[in-house]
């Protein structure tokens, strides 16, 4: 059970479909889970680009999570399928600059699935516990912006 005091951060990327009415209806049975999760809804996960995903890491997010329709129930008949080869994108961009690629995962989630929801927060909650935080929080902005002005000069 992973610590709900912990200071790790989640997104989830959540269709308004499936996986935002399941958060919802957790919410509406008093279902708990971490509030390190802040949600984002979205029209289908299809809509979600590997930008926003990389954004959260270079912001110090710890895990990103992507939850859509069940396998060929997406409203818009391939979204789903789309952000699978996205999040799998994402992986390879975050092994090819050291981060873990079990940092963004995608989930099927019907609008149902109120305890399932809960279920893949705790889990992304626990890997990142065990991970430890995004190394990309810590590193000085200043210092950043500084390499970046050199680099450029
Ligand atoms: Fe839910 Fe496409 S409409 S993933």
């Amino acid at each position: 059970m992973p610590s709900v005091n912990s200071n790790y951060q989640i997104v989830a990327f959540c269709c308004q479909y499936c996986a935002y009415a399941a958060a919802d209806l957790a919410g509406g049975l008093r279902l708990q889970y971490p509030p390190q999760v802040k949600i984002i809804q979205i029209p289908c996960t299809g809509k979600m680009d590997i930008l926003y995903a990389l954004q959260c890491f270079e912001k110090g997010v710890d895990a990103v999570i992507v939850a859509g329709c069940m396998p060929g129930d997406c409203h818009f008949l391939e979204g789903n399928y789309n952000a699978i080869r996205r999040v799998e994108r994402v992986k390879d961009l975050l092994r090819t600059i050291g981060l873990e690629p079990e940092r963004i995962k995608m989930y099927h989630i019907s609008s149902s699935m109120a305890s399932q929801f809960v279920s893949a927060i705790e889990e992304m909650l626990t890997m990142v516990e065990k991970l430890g935080p995004n190394p990309l929080r810590s590193i000085d902005k200043a210092k950043q912006k500084e390499a970046i002005s050199k680099g450029a000069g």
